[in-house]
């Protein structure tokens, strides 16, 4: 167990403000998702230099779904586009491309360029970068709990077997590590329905930048207050 701290092993952010940056400068909100694909990249360079094994980013919400219809449709080109000019650089920096949430719901052409950079980013051992997207909290949590009570009741496991271990390798995030840093952008205090169950002992850093404003010092910075933090996981 972890209880002093340097660089964090994972880091995950939720990346929030966009659509705010975009209406303080009189912009379409999708102005601000462009501007935010810019912060992706500086994150993950970021993560790269300082050695982070793992950053997941919150992209794009379960509840995300209710927004108006023209957002989504240009939310999830951004993704597409976003995705096919990174993979070069992706698979040029040794980045492992991973992605959690119901991707089920995301549109055909989406899910094929996401297929796309984990398969051919699969063997690189940098940095790993995970994408949520369509991600809820709740919905992964129901579909672990839902995966459980199926083998029970095929007689593959038994109840009595089921501690937090077997429940953790049930969720989306089997083989990733709980993440050691939280990040927040736009100062919203919630966790908006991300990694609720990971993120049990993550230390929590909220930044009152939008996010297309959060750029590497500003996650240098968040890492110097995580290694200033006392991480006691209970203990005295
Ligand atoms: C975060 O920015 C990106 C997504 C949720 C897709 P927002 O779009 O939530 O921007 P604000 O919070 O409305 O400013
Ligand atoms: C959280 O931001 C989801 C993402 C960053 C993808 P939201 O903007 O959707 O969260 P709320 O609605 O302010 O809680
Ligand atoms: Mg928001």
């Amino acid at each position: 167990m972890q209880l002093t701290n340097d660089i964090p092993r994972h880091i995950a952010i939720i990346m929030d403000g966009n659509g705010r940056w975009a209406n303080a400068r009189g912009l379409p909100r999708m102005e601000g998702h462009r501007a935010g694909a810019e912060s992706v990249r500086e994150a993950v360079e970021t993560c790269r230099q300082l050695d982070v094994d793992y950053l997941t980013l919150f992209a794009f919400s379960s509840e995300n779904w209710k927004r108006p219809k023209k957002e989504i449709d240009a939310l999830m080109k951004l993704l597409e586009r976003f995705l096919r000019e990174k993979l070069p650089e992706m698979l040029q920096q040794n980045v492992r491309f991973q992605t959690i949430g119901r991707l089920n719901m995301l549109p055909a052409n989406c899910r094929r360029q996401l297929d796309k950079a984990v398969a051919s980013t699969r063997d690189n051992d940098g940095l790993t970068l995970i994408l949520a997207l369509s991600y809820g909290s709740r919905e992964e949590i129901t579909d672990a709990a839902r995966a459980l009570a199926i083998k029970a009741a095929a007689g593959e496991i038994d109840p009595a077997d089921i501690d937090n271990d077997l429940f953790s390798k049930h969720l989306y995030t089997a083989n990733i590590p709980d993440p050691d840093l939280l990040v927040r952008t736009s100062g919203e205090l919630r966790i908006s329905n991300f990694l609720l169950w990971q993120i049990s002992y993550s230390e929590i850093v909220i930044s009152p930048k939008y996010w297309p404003d959060f750029r590497n010092a500003d996650l240098r910075a968040a890492v110097d207050e995580y290694a200033r933090r006392h991480r006691r996981f209970g203990t005295v």
